[in-house]
């Protein structure tokens, strides 16, 4: 089923067809068989979190080790000197020696791409400074296509930090292999997609509009949240301005919005979604987290598995 991915690297979600995506989310589903098998038995993931994580090194963490491998975890960059090219490049080497992928995060956009072209092992991309994170927009579609049968028809609003946020630009791009009716892009005028991301989404075909979340809100199937990226922006004055400039709440939901709307959110949230929110049934960003586990777990397998892993 995933004999495509196996030894590929996983730079950016257009990477993937919507059939290989298709094929992942499948699966997904029955990740959790694969326990048994331990298709990743003596073969090691180093995750190279070169910047702050938590969520997605346990999940890969998780995911690793639950299918019978094991991590080599470098967190932070006073492990390493990454502010000097040549530096990045020989700790992926060194990675490259000791693992049989690498999983990076990292603060500056094109990192996994540049360690791709250096390692010999697959590399996923766990997150570039702004540009992309693959992974999080598979599992964001994967929840989706859990919730709703698919991704296709659905009116999507994606409301926040559309220009410094990788997981918000990620999940557009991964849009564009959909056929969704309407994606509405909701965001401060200063936190607006960067032109190249919107071209992109014209390129690709994508139905989309910007929008204010009040005008569109009752029309929506899934409202993807994200938080402000405080840490990307270049002027802290600049962050001052919009901070709390958005909040998703309780009534505003209650109020407007269709009783099959799903509130996705990549997590960490802060304080742009009322935690009334997460009791209530348009909760679905801690489903969204669980789900993370068992794709990285299906793509995992399918870099990194042997023959008949899914047969
Ligand atoms: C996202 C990230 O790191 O880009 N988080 C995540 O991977 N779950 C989103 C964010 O930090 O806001």
């Amino acid at each position: 089923m995933l004999e495509s991915l196996r030894g590929r690297d996983v730079i950016s979600i257009l990477d993937f067809t919507r059939g290989e995506l298709e094929g992942l989310f499948e699966a997904a589903d029955s990740a959790w068989k694969l326990i048994e098998y331990r298709p990743l038995r003596g073969r090691l993931v180093a995750l190279a979190f070169f910047e702050p994580s938590t969520r997605t090194r346990m999940s890969f963490e998780s995911a690793v080790k639950r299918l019978g491998g094991d991590t080599l975890v470098v967190t932070g960059e006073e492990a390493i000197s990454v502010a000097k090219g040549e530096n990045l490049a020989d700790t992926i080497r060194m990675l490259d020696a000791y693992s049989d992928a690498i999983v990076i995060r990292h603060r500056f956009e094109g990192a996994a791409l540049y360690a791709a072209e250096i390692a010999e092992a697959p590399v996923i991309n766990g997150g570039d400074g702004r540009q992309h994170h693959p992974t999080q927009a598979m599992i964001d579609l994967y929840t989706i296509t859990k919730l709703f049968g698919g991704v296709d028809g659905l009116t999507i609003g994606v409301l926040g930090d559309l220009r410094y946020g990788r997981a918000a630009s990620s999940f557009l791009l991964g849009l564009t292999l959909f056929k969704p009716k309407m994606v509405y892009l909701i965001s401060p005028p200063q936190l607006r997609p960067r032109e190249e991301v919107l071209e992109e989404l014209s390129v690709r075909g994508l139905r989309f509009k910007e929008a204010g979340l009040m005008e569109v809100l009752a029309e929506l199937d899934v409202l993807y949240v994200t938080r402000i990226q405080r840490e990307r922006f270049p002027d802290p004055s600049e962050y001052e301005r919009v901070r709390g400039s958005y909040r998703v709440t309780l009534d505003m939901l209650e109020g407007r919005a269709k009783k099959g709307l799903k509130v996705l959110h990549p997590l960490p949230k802060v304080d742009e979604i009322d935690p009334r929110v997460d009791e209530s049934p348009f909760q679905a960003y801690f489903i969204q987290a669980r789900l993370g586990v068992p794709l990285r777990m299906a793509l995992l397998a399918g870099v990194l598995g042997g023959d008949g892993v899914w047969s």
